[in-house]
């Protein structure tokens, strides 16, 4: 018989190697390859030949009679709206966020709410005690809602338990890190284990129709911690997101095999839990009194909720030779180094000697294209030190040539712009045409948007 080969899997993200090394080839961590005992070759497998001897499969037409999948709405709206309508029947979600973000929050309120509707809901906590979540239960106001609670990591228990009775609706795994598969050795956490775990728990919903949501730990760049695989895996993948020191979460789908994922839910933080926002789209905007450099409004949009954040740069020059920082929260930080290249390059404005810090006011992430020509209206204000009037908003993207293209939802950017008491937009030129509420400034290049912010014109 072949002798079955060692393999080795990264923890950090998921990639196989056949030898031990100190640091991974694929995301370059070190020490984080441990060996991978779970998969040992079978002789079949061995043979290399698939060609035969399997069982024919049934193969149906594409336009055969189907139903669309079931969907059950939370009771939370915003919550329904991200994942792009309500849970559906037999799929399973994987949600991932920062500590303390509020995940076992917004899952308890929307499972009490579920449960509440007559649903068999079941909470299994892998990380906290049934008393634990009882106490969250009775701060959110929600302490008689029927949820089946459990404190339990064994998949093997937890599978056998929601097995005895009719199938739940819901079933929440808080969280698929804590869990831990007797199938294959290794701990909880580990790559094999959290795939494992996830494998089962997947193969339940699919197998008796229940949805299945597991909490996912994010890593410190924000990515879900363990294999890559287990975004893979699921249907959908949701990431809760926002700064713990401000009051506001966003919820964002960025995988939906059910949906879109371009919609996205607004919840703010309270002492009685998550409470929605129907409209966010003056909520991360900072009281707005003079005009100070550095400083402009982008409408950004979500799904199809305009959402007006302010966009903060600050550059310091460097009397010494010493390397500059680029310091970027709540935006790509690869598109920000495009932005100041494209300023050098078209624009002649250097920030080779400077510092440049940009910030998204609020503790919100954009990843909107459109900021790009309001980023770049923010760094040159920055660097002249000539404040953008008060009451202007700016939205566009910028080519690496220079030239500014138009973006998506022009007319309803400045509609809401409008609707907050901003007068004037900074915009592509193709867009300066739009019969519309506010003084509109068009640009073909970034080089007019830089003469126009200097008084150049
Ligand atoms: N007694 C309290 N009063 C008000 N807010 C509270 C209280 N306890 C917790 N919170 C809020 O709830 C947040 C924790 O929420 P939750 O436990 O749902 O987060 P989580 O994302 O599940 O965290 P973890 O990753 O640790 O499981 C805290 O950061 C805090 O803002
Ligand atoms: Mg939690």
């Amino acid at each position: 018989m072949a002798k079955a080969k060692k393999r080795y899997v990264c923890q950090a993200c998921g990639s196989v190697s056949p030898r031990w090394q100190g640091q991974c080839a694929e995301c370059s961590e070190w020490n984080s390859l441990v060996e991978d005992v779970s998969q040992a070759l079978t002789p079949f497998a061995a043979r290399h030949n698939l060609r035969s001897g399997g069982r024919a499969v049934e193969l149906v037409a594409l336009d055969a009679e189907v139903r669309l999948p079931d969907r059950m709405s939370s009771g939370i709206a915003e919550f329904d709206r991200a994942v792009g309508g309500g849970l559906v029947a037999g799929s399973a979600t994987l949600i991932g966020g920062d500590p303390g973000i509020g995940k076992s929050t917004l899952l308890l309120q929307a499972a009490a709410h579920i449960a509440a509707r007559g649903l068999s809901v079941a909470y299994i906590s892998g990380e906290e005690a049934a008393d634990q979540v009882r106490l969250r239960a009775r701060r959110l106001g929600l302490g008689d809602a029927p949820v089946q609670l459990a404190a339990a990591t064994s998949v093997r228990d937890i599978l056998t338990t929601l097995d005895e009775g009719a199938p739940p609706a819901l079933v929440v795994i808080d969280s698929i890190q804590t869990m831990h598969s007797d199938l294959i050795e290794g701990a909880p956490g580990t790559v094999s284990q959290v795939r494992a775990s996830a494998q089962e728990l997947i193969r339940f919903a699919k197998e008796t129709g229940a949805a299945v949501v597991l909490v996912g730990h994010v890593t410190k760049d924000g990515a879900i911690a363990g294999p890559r695989v287990l975004e893979h895996m699921v249907d959908t993948v949701l990431s809760f997101e926002g700064e713990r020191s401000h009051q506001y979460r966003i919820l964002r789908a960025t995988k939906n095999r059910f949906g879109g994922t371009d919609e996205i839910g607004v919840f703010a933080m309270a002492e009685e839990g998550l409470a929605e926002v129907a409209n966010p789209s003056a909520l991360f905007l900072t009281d707005r009194g003079e005009s100070v450099s550095g400083a402009i409004v982008f409408p950004a949009l979500e799904g199809t909720r305009p959402v007006l954040v302010e966009i903060q740069a600050l550059v310091v020059r460097l009397a010494s030779g010493a390397t500059p920082r680029r310091a970027v929260v709540g935006w790509d930080a690869g598109r920000l180094a495009m932005i100041l290249a494209v300023l050098e390059a078209r624009c002649g404005l250097s920030f080779s000697t400077a510092e440049v810090y940009l910030n998204i006011a609020g503790g919100y992430r954009v990843s909107d294209p459109a900021a790009d020509l309001a980023v770049a209206a923010a760094l040159v204000s920055a660097l002249s030190e000539r404040p953008v009037p008060a009451e202007t908003v700016a939205f566009g993207e910028v080519a690496l040539s220079g030239e500014l293209r138009p973006v998506s939802h022009g007319a309803l950017r400045l509609k809401e712009s409008a609707k907050l008491g901003f007068e004037r937009a900074l915009v592509p030129a193709s867009l300066a045409g739009d019969k519309g509420p506010m003084r509109l400034t068009g640009f073909r290049t970034l080089g007019e948007l830089v003469d126009h912010l200097l008084g150049r014109q």
